[in-house]
């Protein structure tokens, strides 16, 4: 359950999120907007790398606005990046790895198993021991989700992983989206301007535009509306084939 009560965000004279009030109750969640319309500020300040100027956000009922990002972690947010973080000279093992070293687990064997079943879950357990630089934009991507799985996340938000994917990797994605709040009981916010990703992960789409909520609800009746065909004019029949 997310709460978002009145937050702003002011960069100089750009408003990039203003006012926004929304509470997101659904187990995915997905945000769609036009380039530049806030998306990834609002991750943002959910992910403690911008503080809004005003206003606050609440996970599963805990302010999370005002923590230091590493309490936000603690607390169970995960997220990803638009740009991936994958490092290129570590393995993918590896890369899993380091992120489990800032989480806590009970002993060796449960962390073990935290790192070996998100990359199994992802579909990476044949490239365990590929650097980095040899991983796909997909496996990049994929990679970046199973980091984002280990050590109890309640909250996992994802910056657009469908991009630059083929219609076979979008696919995939998709089901391992889907199967994310069943694999480690969290809720997922999912960003991505493929409509068909959106429609075919969340029960439940926000649709930003200037920094406002312009649209929220199933995510098929909200692809319909004529406000939001509107601020897609450009992608107006990707959104049509995909309502
Ligand atoms: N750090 C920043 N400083 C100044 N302006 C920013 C900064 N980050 C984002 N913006 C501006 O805020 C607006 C929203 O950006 P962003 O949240 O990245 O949009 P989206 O992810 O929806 O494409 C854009 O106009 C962008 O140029
Ligand atoms: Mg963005």
């Amino acid at each position: 359950m997310i709460e978002i009560n009145n937050v702003s965000v002011q960069f100089g004279g750009v408003k990039p999120i203003d006012g926004l009030t929304v509470n997101l109750t659904k187990p995915i969640v997905g945000l769609i907007g036009p380039n530049g319309a806030g998306k990834t500020t609002l991750l943002n300040v959910m992910s403690g790398f911008v503080e809004p100027k005003t206003g606050w956000v609440k996970v599963n009922g805990e302010t999370i606005t005002g923590l230091p990002a590493h309490k936000r972690a603690e607390f169970g947010l995960r997220r990803t990046f638009q740009t991936d973080q994958i490092a290129e000279d570590l393995t993918l093992l590896e890369n899993v790895e380091a992120i489990a070293d800032h989480s806590t687990f009970e002993n060796r064997e449960a962390r073990r198993k935290a790192v070996y079943g998100a990359i199994d879950f992802v579909g990476l357990s044949h490239r365990l021991n590929r650097r980095g630089s040899d991983l796909s934009t997909e496996e990049r991507h994929l990679a970046e989700i199973a980091k984002a799985l280990i050590g109890s996340p309640k909250l996992v938000m994802l910056d657009e992983p469908g991009a630059g994917m083929s219609g076979s990797e979008s696919e995939h994605l998709q089901k391992v989206i889907r199967g994310i709040p069943g694999y480690c009981k969290s809720q997922v916010f999912l960003i991505d301007h493929d409509v068909d990703l959106i429609s075919a992960c969340c029960n439940e789409t926000m649709v930003l535009d200037f920094g406002k909520l312009l649209a929220l609800g199933p995510t098929l009746e909200v692809l319909k509306k004529p406000e939001v065909q509107q601020a897609y004019l450009g992608n107006f029949d990707e959104l049509e084939a995909a309502a």
